[in-house]
């Protein structure tokens, strides 16, 4: 029969192309803990769900000893699939065929399924597994990343790219998942360079290690590329499946709902914030004792610690939270901690993700190496990312709201729509200390005492200043709200926030500080 000769042959083809790189390769592939590019998308997507395009897709070069060579699906498996039930597109490269490298064909693979994505609104994936441009291929490998960068562009803010580092990304084909709203990696596996160590000896004469230059601690705790750091490959993929549930599929949709659960027990909001403002604790606590179920996820935990962001839901529905964090600089806000807010505030924002706020901070980090690090850039991204969102934002002062501190986390002034203060807050210029310094300053230096004059001067200013009735008395605080009152208080915000409406002036787009 015919036909069935035909289904046999294609079956053969597929087999030859689902060997990859052949067992040689495949097995230095799993000696390294890495699985395979199928194997991956696989163990990430809903059981059956996969739809592999481009199996029988072959390279196009001649040179180099590249004529006749054969190379399965030309390093590099796509297609479509779902994640507890939503689309996405995904693509990986897989190293057993000639390193994973990037040649005309593969590239085109990959802008195939970013077309795909961009066109259907859904999620793209990019596992990255690469030895980089194939050298073999010429500019034919640079003019295929071009095409990708291209597409990651025009995608941005039109549906969730996710990067996922699992071998080694160098040269400018990091740039990529640089252009992507979140960047997972895991231990030992991940590397990302735009020079490796051999350049950087020869030109540098500097020795480092792979791992040591761009490994997955590195970008997670030091550069702050990498958004998710995990210790394995089947871990990252729960990570990834987990953001999958807090996100929607694209900027025209809002994220799934799912049923509403109270927070846990164990975290009770009214005990976590100590009365002295001098004292720490951990403000995720704080994002815990009011989102559903205590489900917090964190995004770039390692990095910038001094603020914290992430999704919860409350009653059922995705929320940003910002979150200074007292127990790292006090909260302070710096170069890297605004980059990192003001980041995730505009994925939020183009993601229709309302965002909560939760401020303690007495304000900017002073110093020579901040202002030289450009902290008036950085901090103005915060500003603009806050004053251009027009999702619900709702913020929460839970104790020190101090200076430029005080506007830039989502105040009133950049058009908060609610603004709540517990009874602890204290909003001011300055701290009592410092305040009290400079404006009594003649009277504590002529007072017999000065000590005591200060003490009593402090006192003053704090009982007329540090607290939020001052805001409040002028409407730039909405309600001064008792800790166990705030979940009710922010799940009323966002029902009547859900058909919110902004009109701004037309533009072709904003001019963000970088
Ligand atoms: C062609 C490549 C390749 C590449 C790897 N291979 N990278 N072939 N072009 N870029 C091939 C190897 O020749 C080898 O083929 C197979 O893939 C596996 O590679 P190994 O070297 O055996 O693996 P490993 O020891 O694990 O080393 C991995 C590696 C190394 C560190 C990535 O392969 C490497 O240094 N590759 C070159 C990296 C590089 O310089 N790339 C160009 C970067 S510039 P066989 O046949 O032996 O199995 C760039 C510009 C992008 O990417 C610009 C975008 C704007």
């Amino acid at each position: 029969m015919p036909l069935k000769k035909k289904i046999l042959e294609l079956k053969k083809r597929k087999e030859e192309v689902l060997q990859g790189g052949g067992p040689k390769a495949i097995a230095k592939q799993q000696a390294m803990g890495k699985m395979t590019a199928r194997e991956r998308i696989l163990a990430l997507l809903d059981e059956s769900s996969f739809h592999e395009y481009d199996l029988f897709v072959e390279h196009s070069a001649r040179e180099f000893g590249m004529d006749g060579k054969v190379l399965a699906g030309d390093g590099v498996v796509i297609g479509t699939g779902t994640i507890f039930g939503s689309p996405v597109a995904i693509f990986a490269q897989d190293f057993t065929v000639m390193g994973g490298s990037l040649g005309l064909m593969h590239a085109r693979k990959i802008t195939k399924i970013m077309d795909y994505a961009i066109k259907m609104r859904m999620p793209l994936i990019g596992i990255n597994d690469s030895g980089g441009a194939r050298i073999q291929e010429g500019v034919n490998s640079l003019a295929g990343y071009g095409e990708i960068f291209y597409r990651n562009t025009i995608a941005s803010g039109v549906i969730p790219q996710i990067s996922v580092i699992l071998g080694p990304c160098a040269g400018g084909a990091v740039y990529s998942p640089a252009l992507t709203d979140f960047v997972f990696v895991v231990d030992n596996i991940s590397k990302m360079f735009i020079t490796g160590p051999e350049v950087i000896k020869s030109v540098l004469g500097e020795e480092i290690t792979q791992e040591e230059l761009g490994g997955a601690r590195v970008h997670c705790e030091t550069t702050g590329n990498a958004h998710f750091f995990a210790n394995s490959e089947a871990e990252c993929f729960e990570q990834i499946k987990k953001l999958i549930t807090f996100i929607p599929w694209n900027n025209s949709k809002k994220a799934l709902r799912f049923e509403p659960k109270h927070p846990k027990a164990q975290y009770k909001i009214g005990d976590i914030v100590p009365d002295n403002p001098n004292k720490p604790y951990d403000v995720r606590d704080v994002i815990r004792a009011v989102v559903d179920d205590s489900d917090f996820f964190e995004i770039q935990e390692m990095w910038a610690q001094n603020i914290v962001i992430g999704f919860g839901r409350l009653n059922g529905d995705t929320i940003g939270f910002v979150a200074n964090q007292p127990k790292v600089l006090a909260g302070v806000l710096d170069c890297d901690s605004s980059d990192k807010a003001a980041r995730f505030i505009r994925f939020c924002d183009a993601f229709n993700i309302p965002i909560v706020t939760f401020e303690d901070l007495p304000g900017y980090l002073p110093g020579v190496d901040q202002e030289h690090q450009g902290v008036i850039r950085h901090g103005a991204k915060m500003l603009y990312a806050y004053s251009e969102a027009t999702v619900p934002r709702i913020t929460v002062i839970l104790r020190k709201a101090y200076g430029g501190g005080y506007i830039a986390m989502n105040s009133r002034h950049l058009q908060a729509d609610f603004v709540f203060a517990w009874p602890l807050a204290e909003i001011a210029v300055m701290g009592p200390e410092g305040a009290a310094n400079i404006i009594f300053r003649k009277e504590i230096m002529e007072a017999e005492n000065p000590d005591e004059m200060r003490k009593a001067k402090v006192e003053e200013y704090k009982e007329k200043f540090a607290n939020p009735y001052v805001a409040a008395s002028r409407g730039y605080v909405d309600t001064v709200v008792e800790p166990e009152e705030t979940r009710k208080f922010l799940i009323h915000a966002l029902e009547i926030s859900l058909e919110k409406v902004v009109e701004r002036p037309s533009r072709k787009h904003g001019i963000p500080p970088f």
